[in-house]
């Protein structure tokens, strides 16, 4: 062998040393080798694998397979592998649109034989390697040549079976893989699997698959003291178990095909904004779903909602919406109002009053249709054969109405006919958004049910949640029982427990098994479409259940929690998680829904809900009231921390267009601005508002001081701008927070939007605006921006252009003794229309005290004139007075 043929062996010793597999302990499958590739005409290509060795555990294995892939960006890289001969189940394309691959069972392109043991394929950010046999596959991260996925132990495929590992560095911090209410904060910690299924399980269960299914994770890492984020993706509905082992990752589903995206950052925002690139743009929020909203289950009549919207009045405490639960229904049947509790021309006269006022109401609205030949919404839907099937019958459930058939809005008939029970719903009631609930899909009973011969079903008073039909459970297909389990329900529970039996059937076929987590996600689709046909104004919608996507239509609230302090830490995890998944506008029952909060606990949560994106308190059947005004104190906590959210508005309205546009969340973890500041990296008890706008709540009993970790720069106080926490490093701060204070600090380099506040809005958003200019205490020389969105909020589209939004960047800079403050508006005419002015300009850190607004000078002279929010000529010098000690000020 000559010295050059020996080091060539060398190095491909080398390489494939570097990708060997770390062997498998597990005998389910011995993985497959590549035997051919090709290139796809549509630029990525396509490889041909032939498993090894077959068994049988699971399933048979499929033996040959089709990997796809594709740099569809210069940041996202798919992998697709299916069988290669029969089409299988996937996400459906028309509910999350998307590139379809080459059809299967195509040979396209050229045959490209690989001469050498592990090729690489290379975008413009992300480099995607494999071995041939066996079969293994890598990420690397092009400009650092980081290795972000790397596939070790043997590939497994089968029917109802699929496997699949990476392995992680340990310094990896992994976030996502949700819903799931995590005892341990955001972080990810080694741990019993993740399991991704969506269950009616109540959000007091920890770490456990709840309500929504999100199979994608963020990894953060820390390479040399700089900060790289990217994502992965497993787009696949079928129920899974990911275990996250620390330094792997191993996903076990029970169907579908491994459809992955890696999404390369490297920043945590560049990755939210790839990511709702392809799964598409949280949406658009009308402004007043930004106050603060009103619910509970078990406002028996009209009388008492309407004494609730007044007692909110006379406490002076900010409210928005109102909503009802079921009690407005007429035995719980959705679409239909309870003549005696709810008359309707009483209520129309109500909401006539609140829509004045300018506030909303919203009503909740269940997938399941009560079986009842009298029922119209019934009859039409049954008049076109729309609910899921179970042998060729509609499938039979129970929820609060008692017998329900659930419609399948994978059929396009039922999506019309949804649309036309909303339209008819809206002609009874104007409705201003809808809160569509137990949808993961949930069923009070198990199995194959019939409704009992002469008895009464549900039974007695109250909701009624135990199970009164007569049942069997299903065992008798491998879709009602597959081979391998999933931890569902935390408890590894059938997959058809209390929800629908998996081998029902949706249109065309599609099993329940395959789509049982995209039902809340068509049910949203269909919901969105109907509300935007109906009332021609951007949605509203509140969703229980999510999927990859949902945020592109939908809120979310975290479920079912408690009121206890734990409920409340876990609330802002779940809070986070949501931003990372592209669902920003999401917040937890406030004071918990059951059992009932202390008073103490109550003040501490509307403290910390103040600040959630959507901001609402509700609470369970059984549960005592808890309205804010119910204490006195918590009137007071409610009066502080909401008056502050409704002078936010603007920055907050600012953020859900930001959201729109770049998938950034409203409410983000600390890293996300601090991203290379690695002891912020676990932080779940303190969060943001965009980037600068901390809060730091108390999240224990009996604590009137919180410890705050303040990463590098100046931080402002927002209740009392002359106090600032100054971090040189990065430090922990013990700050005071009596009971009806939460700590709120505004991060040096900002130009924070605010308006005068107010109880509603619509009045908030009139008033004049101030901006808080924040630079680095005591800098003789430093900048700060900020920026402001506007526009007539209830447009369908939330954009630029239309004549009818505004959109302002401010800049301000300090330095050589002056402050100069300059903006650059985009379609000022709107703002103009409007007369919006700012009317007061503080700014905070400067080197100098004078402390009073007179020392303000625009261009020259004080600043007793407005400044329009719409002036092309934003251009001032902000003129400073005395430079002396060296302390932060206000300057007002
Ligand atoms: C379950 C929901 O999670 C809860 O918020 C609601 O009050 C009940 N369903 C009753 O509709």
């Amino acid at each position: 062998m000559s010295m050059a043929s020996s080091s060539l062996s060398l190095l491909l010793a080398l390489i494939i040393l570097c990708f060997s597999p770390i062997q498998s302990s597990n005998t389910i499958g011995k993985g497959y080798r590549l035997i051919s590739i090709e290139e796809s005409p549509d630029g990525g290509f396509i490889g041909y694998l032939q498993v090894k060795q077959k068994n049988k555990i699971y399933g048979p294995d499929i033996t040959t397979l089709r990997l796809y892939v594709k740099h569809e960006t210069d940041h996202r890289l798919r992998v697709h592998i299916t069988d290669a001969k029969e089409q299988r189940w996937e996400v459906p394309y028309n509910l999350l649109p998307r590139e379809q691959p080459p059809p299967i069972g195509k040979v396209i392109g050229k045959s490209r034989k690989s001469p050498i043991t592990v090729q690489e394929f290379s975008g413009s950010e992300l480099i995607f390697s494999y071995t041939t046999d066996p079969f293994n596959f890598a990420v690397k991260r092009r400009s650092n040549g980081e290795t972000l996925f790397n596939t070790t132990g043997e590939l497994v495929f089968k029917d109802q079976y699929l496997e699949i590992s990476t392995s992680l560095p340990k310094e990896a911090s992994i976030y996502g893989l949700g819903e799931n209410s995590q005892a341990n904060g955001i972080k990810l910690v080694p741990n019993e699997p993740y399991t991704l299924y969506t269950e009616d399980v109540s959000a007091i269960n920890l770490n456990t698959d709840l309500y929504g299914s999100h199979p994608v994770y963020m990894d953060l890492r820390n390479v040399g003291g700089k900060a790289y984020a990217h994502a992965v993706l497993l787009l696949n509905s079928n129920g899974m178990d990911v275990f996250y082992r620390g330094t792997s990752l191993t996903y076990k589903v029970i169907g579908g095909v491994f459809d992955f995206y890696f999404f390369a950052g490297p920043s945590p925002l560049n990755v939210v904004d790839q990511y709702t690139e392809l799964i598409g743009r949280p949406a658009a929020m009308p402004y007043w779903s930004l106050g603060f909203h009103q619910c509970r289950w078990g406002y028996h009549n009209l009388s008492v909602v309407e004494d609730v919207v007044d007692n909110y009045k006379k406490a002076k405490i900010p409210l928005d919406v109102i909503w009802n639960d079921d009690d407005h229904m007429d035995g719980h049947k959705d679409f239909t109002l309870n003549p005696v509790a709810y008359p309707r021309a009483k209520l129309l006269a109500f909401l006539d009053r609140i829509h004045k006022m300018g506030m909303k109401y919203i009503v909740i609205n269940d997938p399941g249709i009560g079986v009842n030949a009298s029922y119209g919404v019934y009859q039409r839907a049954m008049a076109q054969d729309l609910f899921i099937k179970y042998e060729g019958k509609p499938f039979l459930a129970q929820v609060w109405p008692g017998p329900v058939y659930f419609p399948d809005f994978l059929n396009p008939k039922t999506v019309a006919w949804w649309g036309d029970e909303i339209r008819r719903f809206h002609d009874l009631v104007p409705i201003d958004g809808l809160w569509i609930d137990m949808n993961e899909v949930s069923n009070f009973c198990s199995g194959l049910c019939t409704i009992p011969q002469g008895k009464q079903c549900p039974s007695g008073e109250g909701p009624g949640w135990i199970c009164c039909l007569d049942c069997k459970n299903i065992t008798k297909t491998r879709w009602d029982d597959p081979p391998y389990k999933i931890n569902a329900t935390g408890v590894v529970a059938p997959v058809g427990f209390k929800t629908i039996a998996t081998s029902a059937t949706h249109y065309n076929g599609v099993r329940e098994y395959d789509a049982h987590s995209i039902y809340g996600f068509s049910e949203t689709i269909a919901t969105h479409k109907a509300l935007l046909a109906v009332k021609g104004k951007r949605p509203f919608i509140l969703s229980r259940s999510t999927f990859v996507g949902s945020g592109q239509y939908a809120a979310h609230w975290t479920g079912d929690n408690q009121g206890t302090w734990q409920s409340l830490q876990v609330s802002i995890s779940t809070m986070l998680n949501f931003g990372i998944f592209g669902v920003p506008m999401v917040g937890s029952d406030i004071c918990g829904f059951y059992p009932q909060p202390t008073e103490e606990l109550c003040n501490r949560w509307i403290e910390v809900g103040a600040f959630y994106p959507f901001s609402r308190d509700h609470a369970n059947y059984y549960s005592p009231r808890q309205e804010l005004y119910q204490w006195d104190t918590v009137a007071e906590s409610a009066r502080n921390a909401l008056g502050m959210r409704y002078k936010i508005l603007p920055f907050l309205y600012t953020l859900n267009y930001e959201a729109h546009m770049t998938g950034a969340p409203i409410a983000r973890p600390l890293f996300f601005s601090f991203p290379d500041y690695t002891e912020c990296y676990g932080l779940s008890r303190q969060f943001l508002l965009g980037s600068s706008l901390m809060i730091s709540p108390v999240l224990e009993k009996g604590k009137t001081e919180v410890r705050a970790l303040f990463p590098p720069g100046s931080w402002y106080h927002m209740f009392d701008m002359t106090q600032a926490v100054v971090s040189k490093n990065g430090k922990r701060v013990t700050l005071p927070a009596p009971l009806n204070f939460v700590n709120v600090h505004l991060y040096q380099n900002t130009i924070l939007p605010m308006q005068r506040g107010g109880l509603i809005s619509k009045e908030a958003r009139t008033t004049p605006f101030s901006l808080v200019i924040a630079f680095p205490a005591g800098a003789s020389e430093g900048y700060a921006t900020g920026k402001l969105y506007l526009d007539e909020d209830e447009l369908p589209e939330m954009k630029l252009g239309n004549g009818q939004s505004t959109y302002v960047d401010f800049y301000a800079s300090v330095g050589n003794g002056s402050v100069k403050m300059w903006s650059q508006v985009q379609e000022g005419k709107y703002a103009l229309s409007k007369g919006w002015v700012i009317e007061k300009v503080s700014v905070l850190g400067l080197k100098g005290s004078s402390g009073q607004a007179s020392d303000i000078q625009i261009n020259g002279s004080p600043m007793t004139k407005k400044i329009e929010v719409s002036s092309k000529e934003h251009n001032y010098v902000i003129g400073l007075e005395d430079e002396g000690e060296n302390k932060s000020v206000m300057v007002e």
